[in-house]
């Protein structure tokens, strides 16, 4: 049976807060155009940093990626105290930021570039498009003022990268964008084959809103709940994520994607990586995935079982830092039964979905997101 070893631990994800100043319409925190009305807004401070993440353990670390599922971790009020105090703790880790960008004035990002210049200290801005045709996607964002904000960055000596999530409405965009990346010194720029379209070919609950409109289309509403335009899945072959393919011909192979996820083996990235995954909740998960398909009971309120079995055993659990070690959490027993479930024959018997959706051996929807970098 797989092993959690806490001291092999490398790479830390944590999400910082679950606030955030944009609105995306795949994002998991939204539902609808509004915020999920079960999410919680939960931050980390400098001060729970200090007292519930062991300094020996940030000593280990080789990477933290400060992104989330929840929230952008810009929002979070100590951010500048809390890398700084991560840098304190180990000088040599990397730390990647994932962001929208859109917040704060050019004088913050300055600020933020001339702390960390001389670290390996990473900002990935998400940016959809090369123009405003980006806040389709990034809703609530400004265009104008992120590439203002990555401007100011860089020219202080920060390290910056360039995501750029491809739909039907900016694949024209993207070698434009990537030009633009060029003139304003980005280290790198990198397409973003979105998974998040397969959802629908897997989730069929109604409170997951993946499921409402024909495979490849998404809805994207106004604050009343109606529909004001739909996200697509581009047109070019090349930006499209490569398992879709794998997804269909598995699905077409065992009937319904049920029995092929029933009896998919699982090769579990989080063991490979040597990653944990911390909530803004301060709750202790193998990755983000399994943190989410928790929340599908506690956030979302799905009701369809072949969700919950990863909600199941966390009823079962405390997975909170508060009151015991994050080394008693990842070698405990809410760790070694999600382990135990990639040995069951099939989801309705506990097989968690999570892992055979991300991590059976044979289709890897998240790696596939990526191409190389420029
Ligand atoms: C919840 S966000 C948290 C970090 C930050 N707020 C951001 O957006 O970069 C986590 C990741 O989801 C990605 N994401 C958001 N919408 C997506 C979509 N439609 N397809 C693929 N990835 C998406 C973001 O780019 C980010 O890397
Ligand atoms: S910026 Fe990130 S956290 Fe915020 S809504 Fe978009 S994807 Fe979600
Ligand atoms: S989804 Fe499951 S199998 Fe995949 S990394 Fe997370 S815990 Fe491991």
């Amino acid at each position: 049976m797989e092993k959690f070893k806490f001291s092999e631990i490398k790479g830390l994800h944590i999400e910082l807060t679950t606030k955030c100043n944009a609105c995306c319409p795949m994002c998991s925190r939204n539902f609808k155009g509004k915020t999920r009305e079960g999410l919680k807004i939960q931050e980390w401070s400098l001060t729970d940093c200090k007292k519930l993440i062991p300094k020996q353990f940030l000593r280990q670390l080789e990477l933290i990626s400060l992104c989330g599922v929840y929230g952008d971790p810009i929002n979070a009020v100590d951010l500048k105290e809390i890398i700084n105090y991560f840098y304190l703790c180990n000088p040599l880790l990397k730390i990647d930021l994932y962001t929208n960008g859109s917040l704060f004035n050019e004088e913050w990002w300055e600020d933020l570039a001339l702390m960390t210049k001389d670290k390996n200290f990473n900002i990935i801005f998400g940016i959809d498009g090369s123009d405003e045709i980006s806040e389709l996607h990034r809703c609530n964002t400004s265009f104008e003022k992120v590439i203002n904000n990555a401007k100011a960055y860089i020219n202080k000596g920060g390290k910056a990268h360039w995501d750029f999530i491809v739909f039907k409405h900016n694949e024209h965009q993207v070698e434009k964008a990537r030009e633009l990346s060029k003139q304003l010194n980005f280290c790198s720029f990198q397409i973003k084959k979105t998974s998040r379209f397969l959802k629908r070919l897997y989730e069929f609950d109604n409170l997951l809103d993946s499921t409402i409109l024909e495979y490849g289309k998404h809805p994207v509403y106004d604050i009343n709940g109606n529909i004001k335009y739909i996200l697509e899945l581009p047109c070019t072959k090349k930006y499209r994520n490569s398992t879709e393919k794998s997804f269909f011909e598995k699905i077409n192979q065992f009937g319904d994607v049920v029995k092929y996820l029933d009896q998919v083996e699982i090769d579990c990235q989080a063991l490979k990586t040597n990653g944990i995954f911390i909530s803004a909740g301060a709750e202790v998960f193998p990755c983000c995935t399994v943190y989410q398909q928790v929340c599908y009971g506690t956030v979302n309120k799905v009701k369809d079982d072949l969700e919950l079995n990863e909600y199941k055993l966390y009823l079962k659990h405390n997975l909170s830092l508060v009151n015991q070690s994050l080394k008693d959490i990842y070698e405990g027993p809410f760790f070694q039964k999600i382990a135990e479930s990639w040995k069951i024959n099939k989801l309705v018997n506990g097989k968690c979905k999570s892992c055979c959706r991300t991590c059976g051996i044979d289709i890897d929807p998240h790696k596939a997101q990526h191409t190389i970098k420029r």
